[in-house]
């Protein structure tokens, strides 16, 4: 009799990161989560990827380095540019910010098929909070193409906040503000974790985010500017020359984030000698307040999105002040600015906000997540709706069936009728959009037609038919439509498709 052979589950908390991927793993027998070396010498791994000649790919740092001298070559940053067009041509293939996606997860899966073999992995995946469907559904996609089971998908300061909830039992009972500035996003929840009767029940208070907010802009703003002037006045070039000449821009890139993180480190001033061609070295300096000075419109957005979360968890539960503690997640967090305007906007937050675990906190929780089977009630940070032209001023409008802010899942019914008999087929834009509000301009900042609901009607209905429509969330926060006729199911289908903003509005370094 052959013995059947029961393969082992392990939960993966992964979580791509703009500038690196962090994954953390339980199994079935571990209570803790186990950090897994990505690239053999350190735990994180550069969300990069370098494509040699023959095919061969580099992944993480190594891939990196490479972007110095080959940078045509390489991969990177693909998840700030996961909502534009951009791609990659590299011997002939294209590859999308996708499929950078993509790479990153299988390059995962097979580390960590080789480290357990014959094990069964369900993954756990984290996204910005901030994130909408079109872009949840391209992560879920692309972990699919990568051949992994996804169980969950998990907001990034949710998963981080599940970790710092279980590491401190003191914060049970509490509200905390997790603030993660990663290296290309901004997103800020607020969680309340409540004992009831043994079982710790998690609640999103709220959650608000920037896209396009993170450390990379930091550099760019606070360093990178400032040594391409320098740098072109005394090499006698123009910016244009240098963003040319792909190798020198890279060098000044990697130049001025060193520096960035050496302002980081207490010094007040740092000085790098540039020599990106061998004829010209420049002496860069910059103190510690230059640098604060250059950010400090991206410091005030960080601190205009805490104070939008604050005031939206007032809104939900007037009884709420402030966040007990405030926890910096993300490797941007380090910058002391962050810390030090938080406590200076909110004095009464001095001595509750400190950095735990900025690097690995997302990818615990999410891991976590995965193996306790935790439920938490989170909100939706976008709103979707549908355009249908106002009575009175016969105006398109907007009309929000979902809300942001609404828990999740969440599911609102809509009637439509057919306008003519025999009617085979009923359309709609859907609009995403922030606005909490019921109805707003089809203009409104922030709103985007992300795609057509298209309902399949049988023949032979009459003029005036009722179609119920019901739009909901799954629990990861990805918008879903179902249509029903006289109670009976209607085709229903939702195509996701998003006009691509422009590479130009999310490269912080474009001049
Ligand atoms: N000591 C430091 N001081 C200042 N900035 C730092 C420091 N260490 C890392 N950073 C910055 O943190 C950013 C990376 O942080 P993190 O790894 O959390 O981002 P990510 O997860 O890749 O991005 P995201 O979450 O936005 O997708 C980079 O911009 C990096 O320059
Ligand atoms: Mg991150």
């Amino acid at each position: 009799m052959s013995e059947e052979k029961q393969s082992v589950v392990m939960f993966v908390g992964v979580d791509v990161g703009t500038t690196q991927t962090v994954v953390r793993v339980i199994g079935a027998y571990d209570t803790e989560p186990q950090q897994v070396n990505l690239t053999g010498r350190t735990a994180p791994m550069a969300s990069a990827i370098y494509i040699a000649p023959d095919g061969t790919m580099l992944y993480g740092d190594q891939a990196k380095r490479n972007a110095v001298t080959q940078p045509e070559r390489v991969i990177q940053l693909f998840k700030q540019f996961l909502r534009t067009n951009k791609s990659w041509d590299i011997d002939g293939k294209t590859y999308t910010p996708a499929d950078g996606y993509t790479l990153i997860i299988r390059k995962v899966r097979e580390i960590l098929e080789s480290m357990f073999p014959g094990t069964d992995f369900q993954f756990v995946p984290t996204v910005p909070a901030n994130y909408g469907t079109p872009e949840r559904v391209k992560v879920t996609d692309a972990c699919t193409a990568a051949g992994v089971n996804v169980i969950a998908l998990v907001n990034e300061p949710t998963a981080a906040a599940l970790w710092y909830f279980r590491n401190d039992s003191r914060l049970i009972g509490s509200t905390i503000a997790v603030v993660d500035l990663g290296g290309g996003t901004l997103d800020i929840t607020l969680m309340r974790a409540v004992n009831n009767d043994g079982q710790l029940d998690f609640e999103v208070l709220a959650s608000k985010g920037v896209e396009n907010l993170g450390g990379e802009r930091w550099t760019a703003d606070g360093v990178y500017r400032q040594m391409l002037e320098k740098y072109c006045a005394e090499a006698g070039v123009t910016p244009e020359d240098v963003k040319a000449d792909t190798r020198s821009d890279m060098t000044l890139r990697a130049l001025a984030e060193e520096c960035k993180i050496e302002l980081s480190q207490g010094s007040t001033s740092t000085v790098i000698v540039l020599s990106i061609r061998p004829d010209v070295a420049v002496t860069f300096e910059m103190t510690q307040q230059e640098f604060d000075e250059n950010t400090r419109d991206l410091l005030a957005n960080v601190l205009e999105t805490l104070g939008r979360a604050i005031d939206s968890s007032r809104e939900r539960d007037p009884s709420f002040g402030l966040p007990d503690s405030v926890i910096l997640a993300g490797g941007a967090c380090m910058m002391p600015q962050i810390r030090n305007g938080i406590i200076e906007a909110y004095p009464e937050l001095e001595g509750r906000v400190s950095v735990k675990d900025p690097f690995v906190a997302i990818a615990s929780g999410a891991a976590l997540y995965g193996a306790l089977g935790l439920t938490v009630k989170d909100r939706l940070t976008k709103s979707y709706g549908c355009i249908a032209l106002d009575n009175r001023t016969e105006k398109e409008k907007v009309y929000n069936h979902l809300r942001a802010g609404d828990e999740i899942p969440s599911s609102v019914e809509r009637r439509y009728y057919t306008v003519a008999d025999g009617q085979l087929a009923i359309l709609d834009r859907i609009i995403e959009n922030e606005c909490e509000g019921a109805v707003l301009s089809p203009n409104a900042k922030g709103a985007r037609c992300i795609g057509k609901m298209r309902l399949e009607l049988p023949p032979g209905l009459p003029k005036g038919t009722p179609i119920d429509t019901v739009f909901d969330t799954d629990d990861g926060a990805v918008l879903r439509v179902r249509s029903t006729c006289a109670g009976k199911e209607v085709s229903t289908t939702l195509e996701i498709s998003t006009k691509p903003v422009s590479e130009k509005a999310v490269d912080p370094f474009s001049i």
